[in-house]
């Protein structure tokens, strides 16, 4: 009698991912593609300091680390001995926060006996589009992503998971940087990109304009535009010690009006150069109200096809690691415990 042959049941891949790239403790546990938990500790310490102090951000990863991968593994309700591989940011970001989460991964997977698998951070703020979310469609290749966040800005064309081509990005500071230190002017504190966001609501676009920078069609730059925001507050609050005070809505508006028209203007140039019309939008950046709402519009105004991440995986999280994890497991693309942390890693490495 012939063998007949076991049917292949498919078992699920269970992958714990921790992010520690910047000023954010992360863990998460995703069951293939989908999310069972996303724990994320922000560093309240770095406010009082208008920026994120590298050592502090280190030290406290290190007192977060622990209590943080218990508790995703307590959401997601699974047990360590459950976990199919280990996935971690590998880079780009603060070498000190990197090595935190870096030796906490390689430990854990090897006492687990589990794949190691190193997570590039711009990679996964892009791939974050394929978590399996009701109501939430993914991309079809290829398509284009502004990729924004406090230390990138780019315009990259995904071609498929791991094939990536960035065809324009920021010559100096990133647009997330532009917030911060626009809000830092204002007086607000770190992270300012939330706080202009919230008082732009309520403020008037057109109050003030600022001149946009001239610069390649596909390319960016913000340092020129924070001089002038700076040397506009500083003529304005000579006349009138409280015109921040004052005026703070309509600053927040008229400064998040432009940095948005921007963003929107580089990618209508990026999907007439390439004919592309499926264009998605990620990183902290990307949780900006204006940018969420005008990309909506284009898809109606344009005739393009937008997709906006789901507002818990824009800033710094491990899921967006995780799905990373997950496709890499997929691949069977793994790392050797020699593996090690990079603070310079592009989208395309
Ligand atoms: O991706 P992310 O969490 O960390 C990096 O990889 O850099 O991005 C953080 C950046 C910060 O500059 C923060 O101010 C900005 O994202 N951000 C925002 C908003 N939420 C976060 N910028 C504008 N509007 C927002 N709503
Ligand atoms: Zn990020």
């Amino acid at each position: 009698m012939p063998k007949i042959r076991e049917p292949i049941i498919s078992k699920s891949t269970y992958i714990l991912a921790i992010e520690s790239s910047c000023d954010d403790t992360s863990a998460a546990v995703l069951q293939n593609a989908k999310v069972l938990s996303n724990v994320v500790a922000n560093q309240e310490i770095h406010a009082e300091y208008g920026g994120v102090v590298p050592e502090l951000a280190s030290r406290a990863h290190q007192q977060n680390i622990v209590p943080i991968v218990q508790l995703a593994l307590k959401k997601a309700n699974i047990g360590k001995n459950e976990l199919s591989a280990v996935a971690f940011t590998k880079g780009p970001g603060l070498l000190g926060s990197l090595l935190v989460g870096t030796s906490f991964a390689k430990s854990l997977a090897q006492a687990l006996h589990v794949p190691l698998i190193g997570v590039n951070h711009m990679q996964a703020h892009i791939l974050a589009h394929f978590i399996e979310e009701e109501s939430q469609k993914k991309p079809p290749f290829p398509f284009l992503c502004l990729t924004i966040s406090g230390g990138h800005t780019e315009i990259v064309r995904v071609d498929d998971y791991f094939e990536m081509k960035i065809l324009g990005q920021t010559l100096d500071d990133a647009v997330g940087e532009a917030y911060d230190k626009s809000a830092k002017i204002l007086g607000l504190d770190y992270p300012g990109g939330p706080l202009i966001d919230k008082y732009a609501q309520n403020g008037n676009p057109k109050a003030y304009s600022f001149t946009k920078p001239r610069v390649g069609s596909l390319d960016f730059s913000f340092s020129g535009l924070k001089t002038a925001f700076l040397y506009f507050i500083q003529k304005e609050v000579k006349q009138n010690p409280n015109f921040v005070t004052k005026n703070l809505n309509d600053i927040c508006a008229s400064i998040q009006h432009t940095i948005v028209s921007i963003l929107m203007e580089k990618l209508e140039n990026a999907v007439a150069e390439t004919g592309i019309k499926h264009v998605a939008i990620a990183g902290g950046v990307s949780a900006n109200s204006e940018i969420r709402k005008r990309l909506k519009e284009a898809d109606k105004s344009k005739g393009w096809v937008t997709y906006i991440p789901k507002f818990e995986y824009t800033t710094d999280n491990a899921a967006m690691i995780g799905i990373v994890g997950y496709h890499k497991f997929l691949k069977q693309v793994f790392n050797s415990n020699n593996t090690i942390a990079t603070a310079r890693l592009k989208v395309d490495e």
